[in-house]
């Protein structure tokens, strides 16, 4: 079989590396627009930072793994399209600011359909409003009819930073098929698949529109939990409570579960706000407003949140932070990846610049990608690998993202360094506040009392 995916990004690539590792006899080729990037994975230096992808690439590359520009060849020769283009939130016309930009897709369907000879198997592996696998089949539908085209919705669940693991194991593989005859023969192939290394009870089959809307919905509901013990952080401060207390105590309930209840300066990343804005986009098109306004407050409670750190660090720092050099530690929107797409550290950072603080960033993976997203204010910005470097005679340090590096430094030596008073404001409650204390630091966590000097 002849596998292609169109669109090498973040889901794209990985993917497609676990399934060539996985099924050496299919033939698994990536192809996108974009020839740098292409470039980058034919090399040693990918374009995406994500633990143990490169072994997983290196194993399968030149053998039946292959990227590729020539995405009209790709689709002409392939028997399964996974489509894994990107679907941002529109920024113009109706639905701006929430809607899903659908332009990518739908330029891919038209290349599909422009280039096929053959049947082919369609999946829609990108994140996408609920029902428009029924646009796909329209737009594929529309030429001569030689050649069937069965759409098929495999949404991907992997998390940056875990991906290989999450590829190799993951906790469900979800497949919606139509409930014709060839439909569930589609849906077979795909089965069949994943089931070469995902064992058969956690792939699951669903009709089209359950797999649609269960990518929104998982997304939906992972930054729901997000925005519910940020919310309770805000009274912890207010109370004395304990979050990280409070989220043991409630986590270790079995209906609730441990995960995904860390506060924090809120989540990131380029699916969670989307894709949440895009399901409260589909709530209000079919009338539903009351549903629309309860998952806006998820978006709208993490907003809250990165704004009310930024107000904390400026009444704390004695209501200015004007002149004053303030380290961020980490601009990625998780540990483990490069990525800074949605990250807090953007809002955060600009808001800083606006108080007229001189912010230098650190982060071991994200720099290039920080210096990109702040191009407009780089002249108030200073980019350093260093985490000793970027305290050297700063105010604060502000920890955005919880790398495990940032947990082993040694902060006697940052202490030394900056400004006294010296403040930490702890965004990921990752780092040892007591023992920050007693070094000399006045230190500001998430959702806990404040261990103060002053
Ligand atoms: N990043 C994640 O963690 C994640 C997880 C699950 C699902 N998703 C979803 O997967 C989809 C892709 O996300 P991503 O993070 O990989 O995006 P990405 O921006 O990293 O990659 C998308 C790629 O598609 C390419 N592309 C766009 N139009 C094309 C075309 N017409 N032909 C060929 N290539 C084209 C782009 O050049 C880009 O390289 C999105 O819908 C996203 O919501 C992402």
């Amino acid at each position: 079989m002849n596998v292609l995916c169109i669109g090498a990004g973040y889901v794209g690539g990985p993917t497609m590396a676990m399934i060539a590792k996985q099924c050496p006899d299919v033939k698994v080729t990536v192809v996108d627009i974009n020839a740098d990037r292409i470039e980058a994975w034919k090399s040693d230096q990918l374009p995406i930072y994500e633990p143990g992808l490169l072994d997983v690439v290196k194993e399968s590359r030149g053998r039946n793994l292959f990227f590729s520009t020539d995405v009209d060849t790709g689709i002409a020769e392939a028997d399964m399209i996974f489509v894994s283009v990107n679907t941002p939130t529109k920024t113009f016309g109706q639905g701006a600011g929430r809607a899903a930009d659908l332009q990518y897709w739908e330029k891919t369907a038209r290349q599909i359909l422009a280039n096929s000879t053959s049947d082919k198997i369609v999946v829609e592996k990108s994140t996408l409003p609920v029902r428009t696998a029924a646009a796909m089949q329209r737009i594929l539908d529309s030429g001569s009819g030689d050649v069937h085209f069965e759409v098929l919705s495999n949404p991907e669940f992997l998390a940056e930073g875990t991906a290989i693991a999450d590829l190799e194991s993951p906790d469900r593989v979800l497949i919606g098929g139509h409930d014709t005859a060839r439909g569930q023969k589609a849906v077979q192939a795909l089965v069949d698949l994943y089931a070469t290394w995902v064992p058969r009870d956690r792939v699951l089959t669903t009709n089209v529109w359950s797999s649609e809307l269960s990518k929104l919905a998982a997304n939906a509901f992972l930054a729901q939990r997000v925005s519910s013990i940020n919310s309770l952080s805000a009274l912890c401060e207010a109370t004395e409570a304990d979050v990280a207390e409070v989220a043991r105590a409630i986590g270790m309930d079995s209906r609730i579960g441990p995960r995904f209840l860390n506060a924090s300066v809120g989540f990131g990343g380029s699916c969670f706000k989307k894709d949440i804005l895009n399901l409260v986009y589909l709530c209000e098109t079919y009338g539903l407003t009351d549903v629309a306004d309860y998952w806006q407050q998820v978006v709208s409670m993490n907003a809250y949140q990165q704004n009310r750190f930024v107000a904390n660090m400026i009444s704390q720092m004695f209501n200015t932070v004007a002149g004053k050099v303030i380290a961020i530690y980490g601009f990625a929107f998780k540990a483990d990846t490069g990525d800074t797409r949605e990250s807090p550290a953007i809002c955060i950072s600009r808001q800083l610049v606006e108080e007229r603080a001189e912010v230098v960033i650190s982060d071991p993976q994200a720099l290039e990608n920080a210096e990109h997203d702040l191009s407009d204010i780089m002249d108030r910005i200073r980019l350093e690998k260093d985490p000793y470097e970027a305290a050297r005679g700063a105010h604060a340090v502000a920890v955005l993202t919880e790398w495990d590096l940032y947990a082993e430094l040694d902060f006697e030596r940052v202490f030394e360094v900056m400004m006294k008073p010296a403040f930490i404001f702890d965004g990921r409650n990752c780092l040892d506040h007591k023992k920050l204390f007693d070094i000399g630091f006045n230190v500001f966590a998430v959702g806990k009392a404040a261990l103060s000097h002053l």
